[in-house]
């Protein structure tokens, strides 16, 4: 286990045992699914982000708990869609839903566990925490939407690309952490803190997400390289290296992304390096990092702010 997730150690125990829980179903296909995402693991960061925030700001209560496996619920819906719209096949290194059971099933069980978070949220019956997530759900999905209308398109520019993923993966960091400042009745000052914090760890956790789809490892990842490319994504590293390439090098980026194919990833990732695609991505992550940190640095230290700040430096050290 990671350091950052000691300090929450049974905590995190709790809200793993809260997800198969409330995964329950009469029908089997719903509970075979969500069983079998669930049990792949995964990092469970967006859940930990919930138990780090509340645990800095000495929340007493139960109700991170909830919060927490709320999140993990949204963040798993998204993903049962995310790998039919992407046409994925593996993910936390298994076949993906899609792939094992087809679309239907995925997208179905994908709005099952978006509607139980919701049911769960309930629960909590907290409208200002309502509200931040009922937000956050819909911009996560015009994120996606948005996105899709990029796709195929190399003319598509760092701004808009940036726009894209604060909506479909920084955002739900973000209102992780700033839910969780609400629940602790921090300040304003404070729930800003933690909001900005989440939305830069965010931020840099899906550069270097980009960045990992060209140049990672797919055993460790527990996904497939070139799956970006494949759907003809303007991420980062390709934006940057068709700007900075010799025309012909950018025309074969930019004929990749027209047609949706990885056919020439390989000669694509060369490229991409030569023209310092992938640094550059990496700088943008570590400068969010940089911000994230800056964030916490009024904050009374603890364990948890500690691994809150350790948190924020996995996001771009990361190879999984
Ligand atoms: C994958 O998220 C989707 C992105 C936003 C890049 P994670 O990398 O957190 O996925 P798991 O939950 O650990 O599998
Ligand atoms: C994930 O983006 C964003 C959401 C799940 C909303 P990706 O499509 O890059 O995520 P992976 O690489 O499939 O995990
Ligand atoms: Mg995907
Ligand atoms: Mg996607
Ligand atoms: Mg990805």
């Amino acid at each position: 286990m990671l350091p950052f997730y000691e300090p929450v150690q049974n905590d995190f125990s709790a809200v793993n045992e809260l997800i198969i829980e409330q995964l329950h179903s009469d029908v089997g296909l719903v509970e075979n699914i969500g069983h079998y995402l669930v049990e792949a693991g995964g990092k469970r960061l967006r859940p930990l982000l919930v138990l780090l925030a509340s645990g800095a700001l000495r929340y007493r209560g139960k109700e991170h708990l909830k919060l927490a496996a709320i999140v993990e619920f949204i963040h798993t819906a998204t993903l049962l869609h995310d790998d039919v719209v992407d046409v994925s096949s593996l993910r936390r290194g298994r076949l993906t839903a899609n792939a094992k059971w087809g679309n239907a099933p995925s997208v179905l069980v994908g709005d099952f566990l978006y509607s139980r978070a919701f049911q769960f949220m309930v629960d909590v019956g907290d409208m200002q925490i309502m509200r931040i997530l009922a937000d956050t759900t819909n911009i996560i999905s015009e994120g996606e939407v948005q996105q899709l209308v990029n796709a195929k398109n190399p003319d598509i520019s760092e701004a808009a690309y940036f726009d894209v993923i604060h909506k479909k993966t920084a955002i739900l960091f973000a209102s992780a952490a700033e839910a969780a400042a609400v629940l602790a009745q921090a300040s304003d000052a404070q729930r800003e803190a933690f909001r900005l914090y989440g939305y830069h760890i965010g931020m840099a956790f899906q550069l270097v997400d980009d960045l990992l789809d060209y140049s990672g490892d797919s055993e460790s990842m527990g996904k497939n390289l070139g799956d970006d490319l494949a759907e003809g994504k303007p991420t980062l590293p390709l934006i940057v290296a068709m700007q900075r390439a010799n025309r012909a090098d950018a025309e074969v980026i930019a004929s990749a992304l027209r047609e949706g194919s990885a056919d020439k990833l390989q000669d694509i990732v060369q490229i991409v390096r030569d023209n310092e695609g992938l640094s550059y991505t990496s700088d943008c992550a570590r400068e969010h990092v940089a911000s994230a940190l800056q964030q916490l640095s009024a904050l009374d230290d603890s364990p948890h702010l500690k691994a809150m700040r350790d948190l924020a430096e996995f996001a771009v050290a990361r190879n999984f």
